[in-house]
């Protein structure tokens, strides 16, 4: 079935619960029809699309939806643990959790270079879920999450650019019931289907994950002190108000260490960054004013939780001139 890459004149915005539940209705009806009895598969990364997609899906066919999990290690604190509670324990879902974090740790071991970091864990990616799929039978379909920006910014190419990872002999048929929305959208119809808020509306989080804020190779002992320095600032902005008012905020930690005194001892650590931005496209980003006095706290917090890390600094530079991550 071909599917419509173009959002028909006077589709109304999807902006109220009731509009919310006819799409989800409407989508329910047409997967269904589109799917039969067979099997979707579904690369499930916790993120807002593909979670939304799942759900959608699940609501559609239920156990016919084959959702495939791959934990790389660059996920923040507490996100795989999530995804199978909120998918494998209170939806039922048929979830195939995939520990691979040793396996894209190895490939990484070493590797400065940004662009190549990334595009070991793209291929890693394609890798680990290829044999997954391989591993089940009777497939017959792939579901993505792809939305509307995702085809105006790219003509449709990236619509299809996921499934180009994969090889020849296993090219399914594309099931992507979001591709006409555009993210606030999406956000309504994951609240109608109830997820929890925590995963509708989180901050945009980029897909080689925290492998672009451990700057430069990734070692585990950095890696880990980026993922606790994140989860203390995730968790006091969410205490202090500004979860959902800040655009995107996270720490980065580069690789060079410098003296810091802890106990009447000199010892090394690594420098904390924290970013916290506002932006409507990404384009431009303006800093947040956090309060000092919280800046202060987080900074505390940092120093005397996290592992290696003695020095913690606010980035004050908009986009441009900087980017909104290091890398
Ligand atoms: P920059 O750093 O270019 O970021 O100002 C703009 C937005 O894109 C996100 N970002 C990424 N997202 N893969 C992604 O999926 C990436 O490699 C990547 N790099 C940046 C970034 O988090 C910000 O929201």
């Amino acid at each position: 079935m071909e599917l419509n890459y173009k959002r028909p004149d006077g589709m109304a915005r999807i902006n109220t619960k009731e509009l919310a539940d006819a799409f989800i209705e409407e989508q329910v009806k047409e997967l269904q029809a589109q799917i039969g009895d067979k099997k979707v598969l579904l690369a499930l990364s916790g993120g807002v699309d593909s979670s939304v997609v799942a759900a959608l899906l699940i609501k559609a066919i239920g156990k016919q939806l084959v959702c495939v999990h791959v934990n790389h290690g660059l996920l923040r604190k507490g996100e795989p643990e999530q995804v199978v509670k909120v998918f494998r324990d209170e939806m039922n879902a048929n979830l195939v959790y995939v520990d691979a974090v040793d396996r894209f740790l190895d490939k990484l071991a070493g590797v400065a270079e940004p662009e190549k970091k990334r595009k070991i864990i793209g291929a890693e990616f394609i890798r680990v879920f290829e044999e997954e799929a391989r591993k089940l039978d009777g497939i017959e379909f792939l579901a993505q999450g792809t939305i509307y920006p995702d085809i105006l910014e790219s003509d449709g190419v990236k619509a299809h650019h996921n499934v180009g990872g994969l090889p020849e002999d296993l090219q399914f048929e594309l099931v992507e019931p979001l591709r006409l929305l555009y993210k606030d959208e999406v956000r309504m119809v994951g609240d109608a289907l109830g997820l929890p808020a925590g995963m509708v509306y989180r901050q945009p989080f980029p897909g080689p994950g925290l492998g672009v804020r451990c700057l430069g190779a990734i070692t585990r002992d950095r890696l880990e002190a980026v993922r606790e320095a994140d989860a203390i600032l995730r968790e006091e902005f969410a205490k202090n108000g500004l979860e959902g008012k800040v655009w995107q905020y996270f720490v980065s930690i580069p690789d060079f260490k410098s003296v810091g005194v802890k106990d009447g001892k000199r010892y090394e650590g690594w420098p904390a960054i924290i970013r916290a931005v506002n932006t409507t496209d990404a384009m431009s980003a303006t800093v947040e004013e956090v309060p000092y006095a919280l800046l202060h706290h987080i900074t505390n917090r940092i120093t005397a939780e996290v592992a290696g890390v003695n020095r913690v600094l606010f980035d004050l530079t908009p986009k441009p001139v900087g980017t909104i991550e290091w890398e």
